[in-house]
């Protein structure tokens, strides 16, 4: 298993090595940029060669560079041929572009002058503090968030199912009712949950899994549901800051984390896209849903979440409809993730009977789709994909030897 070591964290601030001559400019900058306060970063100071790994890689080695500067030039090349490999600063103590020229060639990522520029600096560090937050999403679990700015369209229906259809595979999954005013998830499971979200909100501690699991409730199927608090007025206290709080607990418990977000945006599903691996939106065959949908994606590019491009599901699909699938791929720019076919009539046995859709209609192609789109957010583990292709290989060849 991959290890995550203390280097991998998120909650100390970057880690930055200064590697170059001349005691004041060193002071200077580092004084500046720990001075800087967001991202906030430690700076250690080396002499002109590269020092080996003492405590732990840093995130950004910065090389002081002057004209004509051999030594500095090779420092920086040994920086960008390390493994695992930090972002490489060149400082340079001129706008020479012969020296830019040279920076750049030599692998730097990142040109700044000396003296420093306040507004430059947090620049050029945020974006490697961000890149960092963005990797550390993907460590725990997986977040799925399902959203839409149309109701009635499937995203409850879709959360619940695809939870279902992940559990069914082996994996722990925990639903997130984030649609706090309808809270249908629990009614969507068949559940009556007696806990709620509620006393995470008021928790004057941090959260810890004790709480967590003490506010969920546990279905059937062995899937986990933190649901909506029970009166709509109370859906008000829980803020941007108890969502991603949660979600930060959740995905350490929880292979998979599924949020229902609604039909309507706010700062909660804000918060929940933001730590999510995975966006999904759904839509439907009708003009309405097509253009809510393109409103939602521009949106979702002005909110500057653009590194993590939703899909598109469209729910009740049905291939005789007027307005066709490929028509609402080119109404949306883009290739829909998955079709899941209207299925009325096992939607409404699961429901009549109170059982799920794997329970009434194992073969009906809405159960095909939903867990071929599990499969697509749970591939095959690839050593027990590739223990099974060595076992099936080894039979085979078996089989062939005593024909
Ligand atoms: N693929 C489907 N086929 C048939 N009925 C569906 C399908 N998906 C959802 N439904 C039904 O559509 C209705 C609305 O679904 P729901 O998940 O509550 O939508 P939303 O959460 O977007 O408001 C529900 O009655 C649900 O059972
Ligand atoms: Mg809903």
């Amino acid at each position: 298993m991959a290890s995550t070591g203390p280097g991998n964290g998120v909650s100390r601030g970057l880690r930055v090595r200064l590697i170059g001559e001349g005691d004041e400019s060193r002071a200077a900058i580092k004084a500046l940029v720990e001075g800087l306060g967001e991202p906030a970063a430690e700076i250690e100071i080396d002499g002109a060669a590269a020092a080996p790994d003492r405590a732990g890689s840093p995130d950004v080695v910065m090389v002081l560079l002057a004209a004509n500067d051999a030594s500095a030039i090779q420092a920086l090349r040994e920086q960008t041929a390390l493994n695992p490999r930090p972002a490489v600063f060149a400082l340079l103590d001129s706008r020479s572009p012969a020296l830019m020229k040279r920076a750049m060639r030599a692998g730097a990522d990142e040109l700044l002058f000396v003296p420093l520029d306040n507004g430059e600096t947090t620049r050029a560090l945020l974006k490697v503090s961000e890149a960092r937050l963005r990797i550390s999403r993907r460590e725990g679990g997986v977040v799925c968030s399902f959203a839409s700015v149309t109701g009635g369209v499937g995203v409850t229906s879709l959360a619940a199912n695809l939870g279902i259809a992940l559990r069914r595979s082996g994996k722990r999954v925990a639903l997130f009712d984030l649609d706090l005013q309808t809270g249908a998830l629990g009614v969507t499971l068949g559940l009556e949950p007696e806990a709620t979200i509620l006393p995470l909100v008021r928790l004057d501690r941090k959260l810890d899994s004790i709480q967590l699991e003490s506010a969920m409730t546990k279905h059937p199927s062995g899937l986990y549901l933190l649901s909506a608090p029970k009166r709509i007025e109370e859906g008000e206290t829980v803020s941007d800051v108890t969502v991603a709080t949660v979600i930060g607990v959740m995905r350490q418990l929880f292979d998979f984390v599924l949020i229902d977000c609604g039909d309507h945006v706010d700062e909660n599903s804000v918060a929940a896209w933001e730590h999510s691996d995975h966006i999904f939106y759904v839509l439907q065959q009708s003009i309405t849903s097509a253009r809510c949908a393109w409103r939602f994606i521009d949106l979702f590019e002005r909110l500057g979440l653009s590194s993590i491009q939703p899909h598109f599901i469209l729910n009740r699909y049905r291939p005789a409809h007027p307005i066709t699938d490929k028509q609402i791929e080119a109404t949306l720019e883009r290739e829909l993730y998955a079709r899941v076919p209207a299925d009325d009539r096992s939607v409404e046995r699961a429901e009549v009977t109170a059982k799920n859709l794997w329970e009434v209609a194992p073969a009906s192609p809405l159960v095909h789709a939903l867990d071929d789109v599990a499969r697509r957010i749970a591939p095959a583990d690839p050593e027990s994909a590739a223990a099974e292709n060595g076992l099936f290989a080894r039979l085979k060849s078996a089989l062939a030897t005593r024909a």
